[in-house]
């Protein structure tokens, strides 16, 4: 296994390209399941995730080919319904082909999720929307077992979350029911618009009648179409943030700042220089932060992908921040290690009091997932000595080409073998 060994201390400066957001590509890789054709997506990153769900479409009977930040994808063969427990135990985000294979082939057989590194994450909504549709769902042997043998059927579905994932399965189930569905507490993070650009792409009509309201009229006869995947926010807010805590200059490029509003205030709340042109955010910063409080919110809100990165910030600032989150009560597994690098962190159930410390110390230190090593890199980069992250595999998951982008800020990063 590799590990990530950073020597800290160096400003981030230069500029970093940011890739396609992951969140956004893989359920716009499952809505390829809503019909039979050739999909050309672009500026897909080349990350774990993105192969898993290739490898998933492809046992399913797909045709998937990358070409660089290209996928094509051809559907045309695509006859298998079931998504095995195999490859949805490694990325839960394989639960977004349930919609789909129930929508086009009026049956699915996927793997319940399970938990994962911080919490039992249920799917309970995902559930409560198909059966909404008319789908009849039972779980049997670890497995959703959904049928809709006489097709679906728009709805009002009401969610008492606004889950990103359910409202991601509601929709593309919904592109081809009949008539119209209505989502309402639906999620509203860029990735649901993006998703719904495609499905609109596709023939449904997809519209977000007022915020978190969604209106879907389904078709019968979607065609495969071409996209380009948004940027990625969260990648983008991991630069700020590293950039921001190693006290740096450096510009963000190929970002959406109008989707990173509630970081990008809560930096500039900490004393960060930020300018905005057009696709590009220039990070600066001088001196110690001062300390912020931040709770975690579903979009617009701060992003709980963010969580663990603006704690690893805060470690250096100036007093006291307070970080809470809304979303996942138990998404604190950084926490320790972050403690091993010198941090003064108290865990009270969701809610961190990250107290400012001089500086951080090199250690070596482990991540369980992939927001946490992220965080884990950026108290490596501002730490005196070597920081060593093991268990890569969470960053590869998430962050395309990690240690090049790195180094061209000019940080001492490189990956070697445990
Ligand atoms: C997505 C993102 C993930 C991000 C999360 C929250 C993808 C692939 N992943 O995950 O990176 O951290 O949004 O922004 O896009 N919940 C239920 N029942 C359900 C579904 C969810 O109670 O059926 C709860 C969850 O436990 C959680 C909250 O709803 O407390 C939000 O989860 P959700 O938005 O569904 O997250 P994901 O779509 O899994």
């Amino acid at each position: 296994m590799d590990k990530i060994v950073v020597v800290g201390g160096n400003a981030l400066k230069g500029r970093v390209t940011i890739s396609g957001a992951k969140n956004a590509t893989l359920p716009i890789m499952a809505a390829t399941l809503l019909a039979k054709g050739k999909f050309k997506f672009h500026n897909v990153p080349n990350l774990q995730d993105v192969r898993t769900m290739a490898r998933l479409l492809q046992m399913l009977g797909a045709k998937v080919e990358h070409s660089g930040s290209d996928v094509d994808i051809d559907t045309t063969t695509v006859e298998s319904w079931e998504a095995p427990y195999e490859l949805v135990k490694t990325m839960r985000a394989s639960v977004c082909v349930l919609g789909p294979l129930l929508g086009k082939q009026g049956r699915a057989r996927v793997s319940l999720p399970g938990g994962c590194a911080w919490g039992p994450r249920p799917v309970d909504l995902h559930l409560k929307g198909m059966a909404a549709l008319g789908a009849d769902i039972k779980l049997e042997h670890g497995y959703i077992e959904a049928t809709a043998p006489r097709g679906l059927k728009g709805k009002r579905v009401y969610l008492d979350k606004p889950s990103v994932g359910a409202t991601e399965n509601i929709m593309m189930a919904a592109s081809s029911a009949e008539g119209e569905t209505v989502i309402e507490n639906a999620a509203r993070e860029p990735e649901i618009t993006a998703l719904a650009e495609l499905l609109t792409g596709m023939g449904a009509q997809v519209v977000e009648k007022s915020a978190g309201v969604i209106s879907i009229v389904g078709s019968k006869s979607l065609q495969a179409t071409e996209a380009s995947m948004i940027p990625d926010r969260i990648e983008a807010g991991t630069y700020m943030m590293a950039v921001a805590a190693s006290r740096g200059n450096a510009w963000i490029d190929n970002c959406n700042p109008d989707n990173l509003s509630a970081v990008l205030n809560k930096l500039v709340e900490a004393g960060v220089e930020v300018n905005v042109e057009g696709k590009s955010v220039q990070i600066r910063m001088e001196g110690k932060p001062e300390a912020v409080d931040v709770t975690t919110a579903p979009y617009p809100g701060f992003p709980t992908d963010l969580q663990a990165q603006m704690m690893a910030f805060m470690c250096e600032a100036d007093g006291a921040s307070v970080i809470t989150d809304t979303i996942y009560h138990d998404r604190f597994t950084h926490v320790p290690e972050l403690r091993r690098l010198g941090a003064d962190i108290e865990l009270d159930a969701n809610v961190a009091v990250v107290r400012g410390v001089e500086r951080l110390q090199g250690a070596k230190v482990m991540a369980t997932d992939l927001r946490a090593s992220a965080a884990l890199v950026i108290g490596g980069l501002v730490a005196e000595n070597t920081t060593e992250v093991s268990r890569v595999y969470h960053l590869d998951r998430g962050y395309e080409l990690l240690e090049e982008k790195l180094r061209g800020l000019g940080a001492d990063i490189s990956r070697e073998k445990e």
